[in-house]
């Protein structure tokens, strides 16, 4: 870490240099409040980072629900109004996310940029993929080789007695693994090799490694410090590409459809290289892992932190197994349709997201062009501006949700057990009540496949193991991924977990 923070300090320098004499811009008439800040070039960035929730809490009483920043060099104007949301949300043609997102996973992690005309495809053709592969019907295969693999990482721990670990730690290796091998396939080819499942396990600890140095760095590259300043970092990511080379993937077993379709069509592309290729692909494991992990922690400990969420959710997990025919001395198996049906676990793994998730979402405008809120109110944005949004304030708001804070495990569910979609606002009734993915066009692809995998983690959980938390505090959330998705808990927290004692060899 100190390595980063010095690099850090160091772009900081550089960029106050560089911008110490530039203007601050003035308001127009018809924009909304503006705030340059006192720092030149930064603005708020400063203030903004440090807690994203108290900084726009206190402008929200200052200039109310519309107002613009300056942020690292940009004008960011917020929307805070729930009912605007949707305005900002349909406005497709003024509106551009993807300058954003590609400009951030550039930098991360490296690979090729395909607006480039050099490469003989675009990012249109490309992105459709995710739907085809990571929703509907293409869940059903998905579902299962999760579930098999969810369990034969659990089975490979063999703790069949009282083992004492932070359950970030234990959520991590589960679910990393799993997650990884589902999309990914297994690369059984190793096991030609005469110690074959160390090999396999050395394989899949340093593939974790690397995740985690590469993970916790994305902040702070994100925010600009250049790459080749983080060397640690640099040889992570091409460490991982290095595995993710096609003349590998292409010989795993079991790839999940998203990766084969994805191999093909990079194959086909002229001028790509087979390291950014591979660099894609670190891209994509990224995607998949970076807010499962967290979001899997807080489902798990939020279950465990309460008797309710845990009984009510070991009944629906013992109901399908007996509805199913189901022991848990041996495998066990829910499809996709059963798990639809387990609304206990789906809504604490709504709760766990409401209260975690930090997600920023940022449009940049293509055009000057005027903006209708709800309130009839217009406002002019400039071109080139951003406009936010800051989901965390609605799953925050005491109007909306009861005791916001707090952990209700049922909170997500109607008098029928089923899922609860009506939340009010001033008594009005509206639709972004819960927004962890994003929505509209940047709308994250994947969030039916990662709702899915959490579910069946807790599932299996309860079906294989005693737990018990031994401390019941609440980590605070560390704010430094605040805008980037699920945040994680300042540290870990220690519970006690074993295998049962029957399912002993059999899983
Ligand atoms: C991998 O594929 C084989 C053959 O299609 C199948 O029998 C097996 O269950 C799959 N494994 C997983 C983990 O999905
Ligand atoms: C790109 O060009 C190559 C070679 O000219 C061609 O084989 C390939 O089909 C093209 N790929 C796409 C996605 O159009
Ligand atoms: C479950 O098992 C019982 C007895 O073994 C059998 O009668 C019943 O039909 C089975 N139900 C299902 C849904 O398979
Ligand atoms: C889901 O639940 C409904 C009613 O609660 C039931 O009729 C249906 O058979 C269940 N589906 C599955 C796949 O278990």
């Amino acid at each position: 870490m100190a390595d980063l923070t010095v690099s850090l300090f160091f772009t900081l320098i550089v960029i106050v240099i560089c911008f110490l004499f530039l203007t601050k811009r003035k308001r127009l008439d018809g924009e909304p409040p503006l705030e340059n800040g006192w720092l030149p070039f930064i603005g708020v960035a400063l203030q903004f980072q440090r807690n994203p929730l108290e900084f726009l809490t206190s402008r929200k009483r200052r200039y109310g629900d519309a107002f613009t920043c300056r942020i690292a060099g940009k004008y960011f104007t917020f929307i805070l109004d729930p009912f605007s949301y949707n305005a900002v949300i349909r406005q497709g043609k003024n509106l551009n996310f993807q300058k954003f997102a590609i400009a951030a996973s550039l930098k991360v992690f490296g690979h090729a940029d395909f607006s480039d005309p050099k490469y003989n495809i675009s990012y249109e053709e490309i992105h459709p993929i995710f739907r085809q592969t990571l929703q509907g019907a293409a869940l059903q295969p998905l579902t299962l080789s999760m579930m098999k693999n969810l369990q034969f990482v659990m089975q490979k721990s063999k703790a069949y007695d009282w083992t004492t670990e932070g359950v970030y730690s234990f959520a991590f290796k589960i679910m990393f693994e799993a997650g990884y091998l589902t999309l990914f396939g297994r690369n059984e080819y190793l096991l030609a090799e005469d110690n074959a499942e160390e090999a396999q396990e050395a394989w899949m600890t340093r593939i974790m490694d690397d995740f985690k140095v590469l993970d916790n760095a994305f902040p702070h590259i994100v925010a600009g410090v250049p790459i080749f300043l983080l060397w640690k970092v640099k040889a992570a990511r091409e460490d991982l590409a290095g595995k993710f080379l096609h003349e590998y993937l292409k010989k795993n077993t079991n790839l999940s459809e998203l990766i084969e379709k994805r191999i093909n069509i990079f194959d086909r592309i002229k001028n790509l290289d087979e390291v950014n290729k591979a660099r894609t692909h670190v891209a994509m494991l990224w995607a998949s892992q970076a807010n499962t992990l967290p979001a899997t922690f807080w489902s798990l400990f939020y279950m465990l932190r309460s008797p309710e969420a845990l009984r009510e959710a070991r009944k629906e997990v013992e109901q399908l197994l007996q509805d199913t025919n189901q022991s848990t001395e041996t495998q066990v198996c829910f499809t996709k349709d059963h798990l639809d049906n387990m609304t206990v676990l789906g809504s604490i793994i709504d709760e766990a997201l409401r209260l975690s998730s930090a997600s920023i979402m940022i449009r940049v405008a293509n055009e000057n062009f005027i903006l209708t809120l709800d309130s009839r109110e217009e406002i002019k944005i400039r071109k080139g501006d951003c406009i936010a949004l800051y989901p965390q304030m609605i799953h925050l708001d005491p109007e909306i949700y009861e005791d916001a804070k707090e952990f209700k495990y049922n909170r997500f569910l109607d008098e029928n057990g089923q899922r609860k979609t009506c939340f009010l606002k001033n008594g009005r009734k509206f639709k972004s009540f819960l927004l962890p993915f994003g929505a509209g066009i940047s709308e994250c692809p994947g969030r039916f496949f990662a709702v899915n995998e959490i579910k069946q983690f807790l599932a299996l959980i309860l079906c294989h193991y005693d737990l018990e938390l031994q401390n019941m505090d609440i980590p605070p959330l560390d704010n430094s991924r605040a805008g980037f998705g699920i945040l994680q808990p300042k540290y870990d927290v220690q519970f006690r977990y074993k295998l049962k004692r029957k399912n002993r060899e059999k899983l």
